[in-house]
């Protein structure tokens, strides 16, 4: 899975390089993240177990995310 190709096409529109926080972002920074802590709150968008107030958001643009597909974000991301 290409976790850079599936970051360009599904989240820069909102979270750009990573490295800004934008408001359409809600405001956070995801570079210096580890693809760890991505992927852990990634996960937790899936589970409704983690976010602020924008999280039903961030939901729908996990929900349809294979596993695999998270971990090859979670690692695009950690690597910026
Ligand atoms: C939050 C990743 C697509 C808007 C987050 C967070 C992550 C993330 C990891 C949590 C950051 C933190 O709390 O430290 C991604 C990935 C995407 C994606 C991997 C593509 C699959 C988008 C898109 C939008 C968006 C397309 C805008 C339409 C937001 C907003 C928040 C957020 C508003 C804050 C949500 C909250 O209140 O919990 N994103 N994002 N994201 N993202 Fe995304």
């Amino acid at each position: 899975v290409d976790g850079a190709g599936l970051y360009k096409t599904r989240c820069a529109k909102c979270h750009r390089d990573g490295s800004e926080s934008s408001n359409a972002g809600g405001g956070v920074v995801l570079k210096g993240q580890s693809a760890d802590e991505i992927e852990m709150k990634l996960n937790g968008y899936v589970d409704g177990s983690y976010g602020g107030k924008k999280k039903a958001l961030m939901s729908r643009m996990v929900a349809k995310l294979s596993a695999e597909e998270i971990k090859a974000l979670a690692a695009h991301i950690g690597s910026l």
